[in-house]
């Protein structure tokens, strides 16, 4: 934890209980863990990737969009285009005493005097957090030192390209810049019309000046941004009128929340156009999935001064955690901003031609951007369970299609041929495309334990009986109770419990 940030018992338990169950590694730990980076270990990895692969499904396949992987390192020019060089800075402030740098909004807004304003940091300008970190009295959280004045500093790592030239790179601090820089060349490669969808999931990194809330801020981190190109002229979506009943709880520019249907977030102008409403929807759609209850999530309108430098109008999902309200999606209308700053600066025509009106069109774009660490801290947040008279150990309650692992395989003991057997089974189911482990040691009550502890939806024992009659039992891991079924029924039966995210033994 690093020292500017208030102690949080709730939230180091979980980020002591996904270290020690692999679920993420400070990373280069052996040389002192910088802070801000962090490795997933096998449990975590297997879960990251679940979660990318239900965005992939959801964002991607079934709109029929595209996906792509460019580069992290991109030359300058393109930051320079894309206002990254200029814009892309957050406000700091050092300590006098200790020279430690702080977020100076971030100072502020924990600061009990501003709190009780009732006044919000977010936005504001160097200036007035310098005027407002005086009239509150905030000092360094080290050792109460004085706070120089605000400056702004650019979060992008900077880097150079080739062995003794000066030619200036950065490592990316979004991934959405590679697809712009591609989008001329896939939409001639496939002849496309507007609308298209474009989006990759990839790393990205900023230079945060101060890394915290374990994987919430870090310096390295996965994103899964598309981004929707289309005609300004329509600003409608083809599906809209199939959900614009649905409705979304939505924290407004005062504060209030409310449920709104997406067709009053239209028409109201709290979401700029059908486009953004519709894939707030889907954000909607992808957290239930991935376990964040509905009730501990909601949008939330960005107010002008606090919208990215590309931005006509952002709306954010704010997921409630023992941080507080946290922002785990990003959702942008960013116009032609970004087309035509690269057209302009590189001299490439980026524009679309449209048949029905025979001109060329630089499209806009609407861009949902998820980040990944945020998603995975909400889904263990809010899949933890605490022990209970039923269950004597934590465990988490994931849905089955994000859980690290379809099943684990257990031999009832590693005698009379059972070894062998399960070993069968889990080559079997592994066979099937199913993701398994064979785990042997230990009591049986220890491995159940064991696998309730990293959230495994179905265990498989295999005991005497199996060596006579070729059934093993099927244990659910919600309510402990165990079914018995054909080894050949088995890996068709995981694969649909899974996918009706059956945890509980009422099936049969
Ligand atoms: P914040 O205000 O919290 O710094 P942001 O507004 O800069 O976030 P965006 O620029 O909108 O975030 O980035 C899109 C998404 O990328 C965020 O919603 C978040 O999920 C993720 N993200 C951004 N910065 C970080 C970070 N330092 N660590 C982890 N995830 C991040
Ligand atoms: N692509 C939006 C962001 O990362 O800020």
């Amino acid at each position: 934890m690093k020292s500017s940030e208030t102690p949080n018992p709730k939230a180091e338990r979980l980020i002591d209980v996904a270290i020690r169950r692999s679920f993420i590694i400070p990373s280069a730990e052996i040389y002192g863990s910088p802070a801000g980076f962090y490795d997933y270990g096998p449990v975590g990895c297997a879960i990251k990737h679940r979660l990318e692969n239900l965005w992939r499904s959801e964002m991607l396949q079934k709109e029929g969009f595209h996906e792509i992987e460019t580069t992290c390192i991109l030359p300058e020019a393109v930051f320079k285009a894309s206002g990254h060089a200029e814009n892309f800075s957050d406000p700091v402030v050092s300590c006098k005493k200790c020279n430690q740098r702080f977020r100076a909004d971030h100072l502020l807004a924990e600061s009990p005097g501003f709190i009780a304003s009732g006044a919000k940091a977010e936005g504001m300008q160097p200036q007035e957090l310098a005027d407002a970190i005086r009239k509150y009295k905030v000092a360094c959280p080290n050792d109460l030192g004085e706070l120089t004045d605000v400056t702004r500093f650019n979060m992008m790592f900077k880097t150079a390209i080739g062995a003794g030239e000066e030619r200036v790179a950065y490592c990316r601090p979004e991934t959405a810049q590679g697809i712009f820089l591609d989008f001329a060349r896939i939409v001639r490669n496939y002849g496309s019309r507007l609308p298209i969808g474009i989006g990759q999931v990839g790393r990205s990194f900023r230079n945060e000046i101060s890394p915290r809330q374990g994987i919430v801020r870090v310096r390295e981190f996965s994103q899964m941004e598309l981004e929707y190109f289309f005609n300004p002229k329509y600003q409608t979506h083809p599906k809209f009128e199939s959900v614009k009943g649905e409705k979304l709880a939505f924290e407004l520019e005062d504060g209030t929340v409310s449920e709104c249907t997406l067709a009053e977030t239209v028409e109201r102008g709290i979401v700029p156009n059908q486009i953004m409403a519709y894939f707030l929807w889907k954000q909607e759609r992808l957290y239930i999935a991935a376990g964040v209850p509905r009730d501990k999530f909601r949008f939330r309108k960005i107010p002008k001064n606090d919208t990215p430098h590309y931005s006509r109008g952002n709306i954010d999902l704010v997921v409630d955690t023992s941080y507080g309200w946290i922002e785990t999606v990003g959702t942008a209308y960013r116009t032609d901003y970004d087309l035509s700053s690269h057209a302009k600066a590189s001299g490439t025509d980026l524009s679309v031609f449209v048949e029905e009106e025979k001109k060329k069109v630089v499209p806009h774009v609407v861009e949902p951007s998820m980040g990944v660490e945020r998603m995975f801290w909400c889904v263990l947040e809010h899949c933890f369970r605490e022990k209970s008279p039923e269950k004597d150990w934590e465990w988490f309650d994931f849905p089955p299609s994000i859980a690290p692992y379809h099943a684990w395989v257990f031999p009832l003991m590693r005698k009379d041929g059972m070894e062998e057997k399960a070993r069968e089974v889990e080559a079997l189911l592994r066979e099937s495309g199913l993701i398994v482990y064979c785990q042997e040691s230990g009591s049986i009550g220890k491995r159940y334990a064991r696998a309730d502890e990293i959230g495994v939806p179905y265990c498989i024992t295999v005991d005497y009986d199996t060596m006579k009659d070729d059934t093993v039992t099927l244990r659910f891991r919600n309510d402990g109770k165990q079914a018995r079924l054909k080894i050949g029924e088995l890996a068709g039966k995981i694969a649909a419990l899974a996918k009706e995210g059956k945890v509980n033994a009422d099936f049969a």
